[in-house]
């Protein structure tokens, strides 16, 4: 496999997770007519799915090489805001045996905002969607569960890799998760997840290792490996 096979919703959706998706030419568009009417009009148009789905798939291995290291066969994972799911579908492929548990959101925001999110109201993704690019990549239904985290009651098992790329403390804040996440995670539980403010969490954790740094993005953050919370 060295692509991900994408519809045109799923190809949208994708870009609007992941920014760096979008093609010069979806660009110059965007600047053209704006987000509100790029989101909702013209990416239906002008998108080209198979691009998409190979650049993306380019860029989910760069992410899972800043960790996979820490990663081995058989383990339980829980990923919160993981999108359409391109690194899960990566591990459950190098990593044979692998289950997997999905919390997500089940809404696209009207006019999507990015950057720190106080309360927590943004969310650009459909479950459905979701569901359907593991099926179309490979994944099969047993292997994974998905949780929509306003209206599901989320899933209490221990896990051996909790992942959040780009989502829990890059857009939210931790604590809207801190107390689950005590409950869900043993002894030798790894927290893979990007911040902006790295140094607050040996507070807050043992062991807290630094993985990746994007100091070229506008938000400068950090992806830490941490383990046992104190
Ligand atoms: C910037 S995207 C990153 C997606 C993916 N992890 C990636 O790296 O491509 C952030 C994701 O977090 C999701 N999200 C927002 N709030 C959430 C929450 N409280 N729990 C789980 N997911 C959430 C959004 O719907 C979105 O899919």
């Amino acid at each position: 496999m060295k692509t991900f096979q994408l519809g045109k919703d799923l190809a949208r959706l994708a870009v609007l997770q992941r920014s760096e998706l979008t093609s010069p030419k979806l660009k110059k568009i965007r600047k053209l007519f704006g987000r509100y009417l790029f989101t909702n009009f013209f990416s239906k148009i002008f998108i080209n799915p198979a691009e998409i789905g190979d650049t993306y798939y380019r860029v989910m291995k760069n992410e899972l090489d800043t960790f996979s290291n820490y990663l081995n066969k058989n383990q339980n994972y829980l990923s919160i805001g993981s999108g359409i799911g391109g690194l899960e579908v990566l591990i459950h492929s190098y990593f044979k045996g692998c289950k997997f548990s999905f919390i997500e959101k089940n809404y696209v925001s009207k006019k999507v905002k990015y950057g720190w999110d106080e309360k927590n109201l943004e969310a650009y993704n459909n479950i459905n969607l979701l569901d359907t690019f593991l099926l179309k990549n490979g994944m099969d239904s047993k292997d994974y569960d998905i949780y929509d985290y306003d209206k599901d009651i989320l899933p209490l098992q221990k896990f051996d890799v909790i992942t959040s790329l780009y989502s829990l403390d890059y857009h939210y804040d931790f604590s809207f998760y801190i107390d689950y996440l005590k409950k869900v995670c043993s002894e030798d539980t790894l927290i893979i997840f990007d911040t902006i403010r790295a140094e607050y969490f040996y507070s807050v954790f043992q062991n807290v290792d630094i993985i990746k740094e994007d100091s070229n993005t506008v938000h400068k953050s950090k992806r830490i490996a941490c383990k046992k919370f104190k």
